[in-house]
């Protein structure tokens, strides 16, 4: 998990959307404030869950400050972990990669697929940043280490726990949507690829259903069957998988086409999926 490659950089960055800038952002202003609230929605989001909320933000405090930035490991968050521990219903997993925009309005028709983002600490944690200053054993709100010059990113160590364990309880049929407008639609480097798919279990998954999606106005670089995915799919033959692999899903497209009216009309999705209804 010593991974610290551009390409991860630049996936957590844009995971915490501060990608143009470049930026060394500090910790998030209202952290405190902002992992209460959130906490305390997730609960009246989904009835019946129960969470120590208070409890829960003072293991993570203590997680980031009793290491210096670059020293906070995924075990420091273990016991924080054991106070959001979570079952969710077999057949609803969705994993992805490059293709969060699409991997939104999906989980948003389908509203029982689970992501990272809607369990608990997935969605306690979203786009926040925080690291502890230098000397004082506080929160550094004026600036947080760089990605690449960390060993071990207070930041980065709660995600790999964090998609650890959501890959660890998946069970039944998951999806896993991958963009084929892009080069590497599967890359070891992701988090998928990093972290996700090694914590998969072939006796507790079913079937690993993959969709490749290229964007409306393309290109279509990657399919189930050239470049990455490939290498994908003999991973998960390796290990046992079952799986199956499809290009350019139509509903996954039709979504595309609800989300950006004008890449809609520049392709003729529409006479193709005429076509295909008839
Ligand atoms: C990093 O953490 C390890 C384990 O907790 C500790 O032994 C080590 O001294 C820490 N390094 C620094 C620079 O604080
Ligand atoms: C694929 O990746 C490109 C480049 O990041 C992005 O613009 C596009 O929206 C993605 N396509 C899908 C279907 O997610
Ligand atoms: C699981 O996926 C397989 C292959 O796509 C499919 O035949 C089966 O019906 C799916 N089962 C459920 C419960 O979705």
């Amino acid at each position: 998990m010593q991974v610290m490659s551009c390409e991860m950089n630049c996936f957590i960055v844009t995971l915490l959307c501060f990608c143009q800038t470049g930026e060394q952002l500090g910790t998030t202003p209202n952290l405190k404030g902002i992992v209460f609230g959130r906490c305390y929605d997730y609960m009246t989001l989904n009835p019946g869950t129960r969470f120590d909320c208070e409890s829960i933000w003072l293991h993570f405090k203590a997680a980031v400050l009793r290491q210096p930035s670059c020293n906070v490991t995924v075990e420091d968050y273990h016991e924080m972990f054991q106070l959001m521990t979570q079952n969710w219903p077999c057949h609803t997993s969705l994993f992805w990669s490059k293709t969060r925009p699409l991997m939104h309005s999906y989980s948003a028709v389908l509203p029982h697929l689970w992501t990272l983002e809607d369990t608990l600490v997935g969605y306690v944690f979203n786009d926040l940043i925080w690291c502890r200053q230098h000397v004082d054993t506080d929160f550094d709100f004026s600036a947080c280490p760089e990605w690449s010059s960390c060993q071990n990113h207070p930041v980065y160590s709660l995600w790999v726990l964090a998609s650890q364990n959501f890959a660890e309880t998946a069970c039944g049929n998951i999806t896993v949507l991958l963009n084929g407008s892009i080069s590497a639609a599967f890359s070891r480097m992701s988090m998928f690829g990093s972290v996700e798919l090694d914590n998969l279990s072939p006796q507790r998954v079913h079937y690993v259903n993959i969709h490749v999606v290229a964007s409306l106005t393309g290109p279509q670089i990657e399919s189930c069957n050239q470049g990455s995915v490939v290498d994908l799919i003999q991973i998960l033959q390796t290990r046992g998988f079952r799986w199956t692999c499809t290009d350019n899903d139509q509903m996954l497209m039709m979504l595309q086409c609800f989300q950006n009216q004008d890449s809609c009309r520049a392709t003729n999705l529409k006479s193709v999926l005429f076509t295909q209804l008839n």
